[in-house]
């Protein structure tokens, strides 16, 4: 096989491109839903914890294992696994980094469209004559495509098709489209980020009247920055954490090994990964936190932000307070919100996309055109059931599948095989050839027992997560002889449906019997299709495995 010899443009290029990847949606969507769902200041050491142990860890590994495949002229993980390990399993395994692209991919661009839609609607003036409950109903109406743009129907699916292409295009013009974007994007993002942050730090009580009684910036501020000891013992606020950490820092994706496989083979790793990766949080911890929460908490109060911050809240929510500060800055708000979550959300995707187009380029000879337009192709099919069948939970399992299950498993092998099988001494070599920074030599050790040791606990503990959360009682119960009473959430528990059984059992009334069915049907040829493209992935993998066999 050829080498390809596409390389970045720039240290700064690949820097932005590589914080890019990390920094999206959930920075700004994912990250402070879950710092509220697990106490706030409860979340924040847990958090910074896992991002010290297993976040930079994984970082290293990632970069250092795509350079080390780049050499031998791979570009995504199947070969850049199998080149590192000697069983066929590893390539396997990494077919781990082109299925969790494409399956977040498809409902990623998703949330993404919606993002633009939104900026192009703050801008246009629409949400400035609706109500609170008028803005939260529009998104229902949004999602379920009963909206339109300038006249044109199925708004949703529009927005959708637009976002491909963009993405599309942008990936069909190779590295440099990518590093272009993220030059533009990044510094745009932090910028309007800046503006929205100074909003929500400067709020206080300002907004404090009859209509918001109970509006208090601060309370949302001091929520999550007053640290609580106690999560140390909660394994519920770890997962949350380490879940999250893995998210935001796109860890055990294999966006990472593709992107540094285009790095040159003595080209720094240590500094280079180390300042994306703090960027990556400067983002998430600093402006992802001073703004949808105090922003909210300074109209609403602190306990309106505890009961209802959600996912949507982005959409349904954030709206209505933008027009409380005047038409002007209401579009400017809005604008420059749905903005940065664009732009923190295609330098994502644009990432995804190229772990597909750098097997097939490596594999079939594909060219970038065409890799790119076969990645929209793909995201389109596996989109469009997200779209259809949305409030059926389509969406919801490709984010619990591709978007969390995988990314823990992928991350666990390869820490296994970077330390283990091709062994820590070479791997701690690999990581500091050509570095222009030392890391702690207390971090080998960290990479050979405590990442694989932690990844194997967030790994256990989403598979039997015990009913309620409660660990202690299900030891004991246990220890007494009795059974583990399993989660709803455990992962065993999902896999076979039992809450949705259970509630299709329960339920006396016909509609909701036919939406019960209907959202368990949907929920297992979700699955399906994500089994049919992990199965895909392999095969062409076996195929180009053949095929360099028998080209030697
Ligand atoms: N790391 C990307 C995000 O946070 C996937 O959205």
């Amino acid at each position: 096989m050829d080498v390809q010899k596409e390389q970045w443009g720039s240290r700064l290029g690949l820097i932005l491109a590589m914080a890019g990847n990390s920094v999206g949606l959930g920075n700004f969507l994912r990250f402070p839903v879950q710092a509220v769902q697990n106490g706030g200041g409860t979340f924040i050491i847990p958090y910074l914890i896992c991002f010290v142990l297993m976040g930079l860890p994984l970082l290293w590994i990632e970069w250092s294992m795509g350079r080390f495949g780049g050499r031998k002229g791979h570009h995504s993980t199947p070969f850049i696994l199998g080149s590192m390990g000697k069983a066929s399993l590893w390539k396997y395994l990494g077919v781990f980094g082109i299925f969790t692209n494409l399956a977040v991919a498809a409902y990623y661009c998703y949330i993404e469209s919606w993002t633009l839609s939104y900026a192009l609607h703050s801008l246009m003036g629409t949400f400035q004559s609706l109500s609170q409950s008028e803005i939260a109903q529009y998104f229902n109406t949004y999602v379920l495509m009963g909206t339109s743009f300038l006249g044109i129907p199925n708004e949703a699916l529009l927005f959708f098709i637009i976002c491909i292409l963009i993405n599309t295009f942008i990936l069909s013009k190779g590295l440099s489209g990518i590093e272009k974007v993220a030059k533009i994007g990044m510094p745009l993002l932090i910028l309007f980020g800046i503006f929205l942050a100074i909003r929500g730090l400067t709020l206080g009580t300002s907004a404090a009247s009859a209509e918001f009684p109970l509006a208090n910036a601060w309370d949302g501020l001091n929520y999550l920055w007053t640290p609580d000891y106690s999560s140390l013992y909660s394994p519920k606020v770890w997962l949350a954490a380490a879940g999250q950490i893995f998210f935001t820092l796109s860890v055990g994706m294999g966006t990472i090994h593709c992107y540094a496989a285009y790095l040159d083979s003595k080209d720094d790793i240590a500094l280079n990964s180390t300042s994306a990766g703090f960027t990556n949080e400067f983002v998430e911890v600093v402006l992802g936190s001073l703004i949808v929460i105090p922003i909210a908490a300074g109209y609403f109060g602190l306990d309106w932000i505890i009961e209802n911050m959600s996912f949507g809240t982005a959409f349904q929510t954030m709206p209505f307070l933008f027009n409380q500060w005047g038409t002007v800055l209401a579009a400017f708000a809005g604008v420059f919100w749905f903005g940065l979550l664009f732009f923190a959300g295609i330098t994502s995707s644009l990432a995804m996309g190229t772990p597909w187009i750098g097997f097939m380029r490596d594999e079939f000879g594909w060219s970038a055109n065409k890799g790119a337009y076969s990645f929209g192709f793909l995201t389109f099919c596996l989109g469009l059931p997200c779209i259809l069948f949305y409030q059926y939970g389509f969406f919801d399992q490709y984010d619990y599948w591709a978007g969390t299950v995988s990314l823990v498993v992928f991350a666990l092998a390869e820490t296994i095989l970077f330390s283990w099988f091709f062994g820590i001494g070479p791997g701690w070599k690999e990581i500091n050839l050509g570095a222009d920074m030392k890391i702690p030599g207390f971090f080998k050790w960290v990479i050979k027992y405590v990442t694989p040791a932690l990844l194997v606990a967030v790994f256990l503990g989403a598979l039997i997560t015990p009913e309620g959360n409660l660990w202690i009682e299900a030891f004991s119960s246990l220890l007494n002889g009795g059974i583990w009473p399993l989660d709803n959430n455990s992962l065993i528990l999902q896999i076979s449906n039992t809450k949705l059984l259970e509630d299709l059992a329960g339920s006396t009334d016909p509609g909701r019997t036919d939406f019960l069915e209907k959202q368990i049907f949907y929920t297992n040829m979700a699955r399906l299709v994500l089994l049919s493209l992990f199965l895909f992935i392999c095969t062409l993998v076996f195929i180009a495995h053949k095929k360099r066999k028998n080209a030697n």
